[in-house]
């Protein structure tokens, strides 16, 4: 007979740092226990010990688990010794699954047992080398939890020869929800997509149509939420985000906006601002007055804002939707400003529609590495060989639009101009970014913000 796999999940601590028990966090539509004992049930182990401190609040209903009882207080180690008190007589693999570890799969767990059953006395997961949990057990080898003094490392380190290692491509066997952040970001790992966050940003295309499905105003706060985990000057966090999703009101941001339509279209325009109003009040709560006068200060604020842009536009991929910077909220910036009720030492720095795209455009790529990175010191060499090859890329781009797309914006794009020509059209004299921008320095004054 096929010894019994059996799991055992501590989950009796407090959650101190979590603030909040972590059994019962909510990830996605299931508790963190929930998707502990579903995890073992898809893997073919239906019977799951619960290890819960005296008083702790009951598990949900209907989660078919079994409660061992310990005293508050007590280590991790008590936990598995009570559990293990309390396993079946026939229990032949032990599975121990911390709450922690919820965004673990079935995949995990099975292999755990299945190398158990194979022979292993342990069976320890990897991410990358590094070890993680679940870790499954003969049943010989957790008896051993009952030995003076003894932790589930011991168990797992006394003899290398009896561990078996299982790679898995899985981050949460390593990572686990211990901080309020952490199970913030479990929230937004269980609804992004399969893409790594690098391969995510090798995947990005500004979107520029979009479909009129809402985004969720919990979704949007999400991402906003990760966004703004950025770094930011000094702790400084001089940003704010509007989220504009009223038609009325959108309608009035495309308008200052030259009118680009994609931002009537999406669900949601975000001005993501430069914001010194919180600085200003931190100062005058200490009698001090902020020196807006700064163009260090307005620097900080936009690399802030900046970083936050990009998060949010970053996690929104992650998430399956769309976005398009727009720089053109600094057409009018002070309307803008008005139109969206921002306090004095408040601009929007660009915006970004955001939303369920439904344009499929043909990569732009980017110039050659070697035109942006350099070693020990600037490589002037390089120069002339990136424009050459942005040229190509741009034609490159041109010519796979034309053919797979019938072109840009429903016209075809010209396959002569390169990067370099439209760079000297766009900045050189005749420049209408400089003439549509050249009041921007006296407007950023007007709004609360020094460059001098
Ligand atoms: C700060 C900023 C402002 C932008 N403003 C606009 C805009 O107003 N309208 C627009 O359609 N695209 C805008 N874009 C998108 C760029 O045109 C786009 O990123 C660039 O052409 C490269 O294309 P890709 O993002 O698809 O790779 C902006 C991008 C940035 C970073």
């Amino acid at each position: 007979m096929t010894p019994r796999p059996v799991a055992i999940v501590p989950a009796a601590g407090r959650g101190v740092r979590m603030g909040a028990d972590k059994a019962l966090l909510e990830l996605a539509g299931a508790t963190a226990i929930e998707r502990v004992v579903q995890s073992c049930r898809d893997a073919g182990v239906a019977d799951v010990l619960v290890v819960r401190r005296e008083g702790a609040e009951p598990l949900p209903e209907g989660l078919g688990a079994q409660v061992v009882r310990v005293p508050a207080g007590g280590e991790m180690a008590d936990s598995l010794r009570a559990a293990e008190r309390a396993l079946p007589a026939d229990a032949g693999v032990v599975v121990v699954f911390p709450v922690d570890h919820a965004l673990v799969a079935a995949d995990t767990v099975l292999a755990g047992v299945a190398a158990v059953l194979q022979g292993a006395g342990v069976a320890l997961p990897l991410f990358r080398g590094k070890p993680g949990h679940p870790v499954a057990f003969s049943r010989a080898v957790f008896a051993e939890i009952q030995n003076a003094g003894a932790v589930l490392r011991d168990l797992v380190r006394r003899e290398p020869a009896r561990v078996r290692a299982l790679p898995s491509a899985n981050p949460w066997v390593l990572a686990d929800l211990d901080r309020p952040e952490d199970h913030r970001a479990a929230v937004c790992a269980l609804h992004a997509g399969p893409l790594p966050t690098v391969a995510q940003m090798f995947a990005h295309r500004s979107r520029r149509a979009y479909a009129p499905t809402p985004v969720p105003k919990a979704q949007l706060e999400r991402l906003v939420d990760a966004a703004r985990h950025a770094s930011t000057s000094s702790w400084l966090q001089a940003y704010s985000v509007v989220l504009v999703q009223d038609a009325e009101q959108k309608g009035a941001c495309a308008r200052l906006c030259s009118g680009q339509s994609h931002i009537v279209q999406a669900p949601v325009f975000a001005a993501v601002c430069a914001d010194l109003r919180k600085l200003a009040a931190a100062c005058g709560r200490h009698g001090a007055t902020l020196q807006t006068q700064s163009l260090e200060l307005f620097l900080q604020a936009v690399v802030d804002a900046a970083l936050l842009g990009q998060n949010l536009q970053l996690a929104a991929e992650a998430e399956g939707l769309g976005a398009c910077m727009i720089g053109a909220a600094r057409n009018h910036p002070i309307e803008l400003a008005q139109l969206l009720d921002l306090p004095p030492g408040c601009f929007a720095l660009f915006g970004m529609t955001i939303g369920v795209p439904t344009d499929d455009p043909v990569p732009r790529g980017r110039m050659p590495l070697p035109g942006v990175l350099h070693w020990e010191r600037y490589d002037h060499a390089a120069v002339d060989p990136a424009l050459d090859g942005t040229d190509a890329v741009i034609r490159a781009w041109a010519a796979r639009t034309n053919a797979e797309r019938g072109g840009y914006g429903g016209k075809p794009v010209n396959l002569d101009k390169g990067w370099t020509e439209r760079i000297a059209a766009a900045w050189g004299e005749g420049s209408s970014y400089l003439a549509a921008r050249q009041t921007l320095a006296d407007e950023l004054q007007r709004l609360g913000f020094g460059l001098g």
